[in-house]
């Protein structure tokens, strides 16, 4: 693996061989005082972020110090890019300086592939870690780490991703993912925030979440993404939280067994109830705890190779 720009096109031996590894460094880190592995002692990796971020830069950062590289952090708004320098000249710039895998945030959809496609000849290696309204795969790999530990094998397991499905990123990255694997995906969302053409995608479209919930082994509360409605937000806030808001009496229409996720950060209230976010079947930490895992396990595969030395 070269780069990961998204799980479109990323098969099953692929994404299972990155969660296995993320699994088996999980196990190894478990419990030890010092976590740090040997494993990328000499490459540097650099994440060059054009949008905020807490969980995503922060777990790449320490993804990367875990395993010995070291790890230069870029944002857009201390660095020349806001003296105008384009991405293209950045990402030259930062292969130049000798960073072997750029881990890139841009809001722009599709800028991850224009970057793999600008260093080509350079051998640095590129990350996607949210481009736009089109994918973020490390958190669908991480979503799927955090629902494999929980339920086991997903073949066959019912997954919903409630929300904001138009503007998602994650949901993208989560519907090519989890079917590839086998799961069954159901988008539910008010007809306003599903993208034109979903009716082509593999998967159930609901509007109706307390139908859906029932049947559900995992439901993925999505954030709802203003920043991107620059049209303004319809249905309002009201609205939305009382037909698509995971609520403490919603949430018990879920089997016992039944996870719930959120990609973070949670708008506490209107998307998810407090008490839901923090109930012992929600895994909204252990996403986070699990992030880190498969962010090494990312890097590895990118950078040491299957080869490589993980003790
Ligand atoms: N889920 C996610 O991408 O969170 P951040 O924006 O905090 O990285």
């Amino acid at each position: 693996m070269k780069h990961l720009l998204s799980t479109e096109g990323l098969d099953a031996a692929s994404a299972t061989a990155v969660l296995d590894t993320a699994d088996e460094l999980k196990r190894t880190l478990l419990g030890r005082e010092v976590r740090k592995l040997p494993t990328l002692r000499g490459r540097t990796v650099v994440t060059l972020f054009y949008e905020n971020s807490t969980r995503t830069r922060v777990s790449f950062e320490i993804a990367g110090k875990w395993m010995s590289a070291d790890v230069v952090n870029v944002s857009a708004s201390s660095s020349s890019v806001g003296k105008g320098e384009s991405l293209r000249d950045t990402a030259l710039t930062l292969a130049a300086a000798g960073a072997d895998c750029v881990i890139l945030r841009h809001p722009a959809s599709g800028a991850a592939h224009r970057l793999a496609d600008w260093l080509r000849d350079t051998g640095t290696s590129v990350v996607n870690a949210g481009d736009g309204t089109h994918e973020h795969p490390t958190q669908a790999l991480l979503d799927a780490a955090t629902l494999r530990e929980r339920l086991g094998d997903l073949a066959g397991r019912r997954v919903a991703i409630v929300g904001d499905i138009l503007h998602s990123r994650v949901a993208r990255s989560n519907v090519h993912l989890l079917t590839t694997l086998g799961a069954e995906v159901t988008l539910v969302a008010p007809p306003t925030l599903l993208p034109v053409g979903v009716e082509s995608w593999p998967v159930v479209v609901s509007h109706d979440l307390d139908s859906v919930l029932p049947a559900s082994d995992a439901v993925m509360m999505l954030r709802v993404q203003a920043e991107r409605m620059h049209g303004g937000f319809f249905p309002s806030a009201r609205e939305y939280s009382i037909a698509y808001g995971l609520n403490e009496t919603r949430a018990r229409l879920l089997p016992e067994h039944a996870v719930v996720l959120h990609p973070g950060p949670m708008l506490r209230g209107m998307e998810i109830a407090s008490a839901v976010a923090d109930a012992p079947n929600a895994a909204i930490t252990e996403q986070v705890r699990n992030g880190v895992h498969v962010r090494m396990a990312v890097l590895y595969h990118l950078l040491a190779g299957d080869g490589g030395d993980r003790d």
